[in-house]
């Protein structure tokens, strides 16, 4: 038995032993079950936090809403700053280690990613990074680091959805719309004129014509462009767009110019391809349209031209062009993210939600749901 007894004594000590001072501290304090996270730049990180007044109280406050701070690095051991309100302090001489999450003067918080021995409330320790990795993650070095605090990881959230915008006067773009809906998965949303009596095709097309002139005119004015009914679909859900329009007198059709007039702005960084219906007439004048109205797009190659002698043909022109685009690339996505837990989706993937075919040699990076930071030797 006192053999027994001692065998344990012994490895206790050399558990003892392969720990740092800080964890030894950390053992011999009681925790809180409850976990806090550190986010920075989408990358959440878990916290264990000791069990004190100050963190009780923090744990109280983040249960009404996840708490952001600004904090800069100092002293090439930290990153710190105001937390906006007090905690209670129960400062003692300590030395913080790196991840270390410690409170300062009642009312900062402080972030280690180096040592130093202060006065300190301890608040808790950034779970299983190493130094090098806290550095990564904690930005050290740099300044005005927006760091948020709160009770559940944050995960970036890829939006992946595409919407198909049209407008369709004798439904031609509506079934290329309905066509190209039925090989990717996309919303649809149809452009209607506030007038639903006016006869575009009238006296030659005249009507149609008088739209356009009076935007080629004035196309910066939105009295220039006709009426539409009122739209309100949210584009920032939306990372694709695809717009279908018909041409009318070599340009984009005016009731569909009207729409991008207002919204094209929110398209601006977002993948964008255009399908263009006419008879006969080529499409460049409506790539200009597209050009102007929807402003620094990431243009999904070439637009897609379908004239009234191939519009029958319209499924293939359309399974080509997906193909000519990389379209299945561009929408790769995460699927099924559950913010409520550490799960995720098999595989590796950026912060955009693309995946990858092998971890990157630096940089922060999703693997299996987990977050991790490579970081360059
Ligand atoms: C006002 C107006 C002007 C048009 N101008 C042209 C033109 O200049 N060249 C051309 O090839 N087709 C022209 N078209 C034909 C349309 O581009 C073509 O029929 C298209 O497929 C219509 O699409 P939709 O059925 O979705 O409205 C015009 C049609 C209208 C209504």
């Amino acid at each position: 038995m006192k053999a027994f007894t001692k065998i344990l004594m012994i490895m206790f000590a050399m558990i003892m032993c392969s720990c740092s001072d800080s964890d030894n501290e950390a053992m011999a304090q009681n925790t809180l079950p409850q976990k806090m996270y550190i986010t920075i730049d989408g990358v959440s990180q878990s916290v264990t936090l000791y069990d004190n007044a100050a963190t009780r109280e923090l744990v109280n406050k983040l249960q009404d809403g996840s708490v952001t701070v600004t904090l800069n690095s100092s002293g090439g051991f930290e990153i710190w700053g105001a937390l906006g309100f007090s905690l209670p302090t129960s400062n003692e001489q300590i030395t913080a280690q790196p991840g270390d999450v410690i409170l300062y003067n009642g009312s900062n918080i402080c972030i280690m990613y180096g040592s130093n021995s202060w006065s300190y409330t301890r608040l808790g320790h950034i779970d299983g990074l190493s130094e090098s990795e806290l550095r990564t993650f904690l930005k050290a070095g740099e300044s005005n680091i927006s760091v948020t605090l709160s009770l559940r990881p944050s995960y970036p959230q890829p939006s992946s959805k595409t919407l198909l915008v049209y407008f369709s006067y004798t439904n031609h773009c509506h079934e290329i719309a309905q066509s190209l809906a039925s090989q990717i998965d996309a919303d649809m949303l149809r452009i209607y004129p506030a007038d639903k009596n006016q006869q575009y095709e009238a006296n030659g097309y005249a009507i149609g014509m008088q739209l356009l002139e009076a935007i080629n005119a004035n196309p910066n004015s939105a009295d220039s462009y006709p009426d539409i009914d009122p739209v309100a679909v949210p584009l920032d859900e939306y990372d694709t767009f695809i717009i279908v329009t018909p041409l009318w007198w070599s340009k984009m059709a005016a009731i569909l110019q009207t729409y991008l007039f207002h919204h094209g702005a929110e398209m601006a960084g977002k993948n964008v391809g255009l399908i263009v219906s006419s008879h006969s007439s080529g499409i460049s004048g409506v790539v200009a349209d597209a050009e102007r109205l929807i402003p620094n797009a990431e243009w999904m190659g070439e637009a897609l031209w379908i004239n009234n002698a191939n519009h029958s043909n319209r499924a293939a022109l359309i399974e080509n062009w997906l193909t000519d685009i990389n379209y299945s690339a561009i929408s790769t996505i995460i699927e099924d993210i559950n913010t409520d837990s550490h799960a995720g989706p098999s595989g590796i993937f950026n912060l955009s939600g693309q995946r990858l075919t092998k971890a990157p040699e630096s940089g922060i990076y999703i693997e299996n749901g987990i977050k991790k930071i490579a970081t360059k030797r």
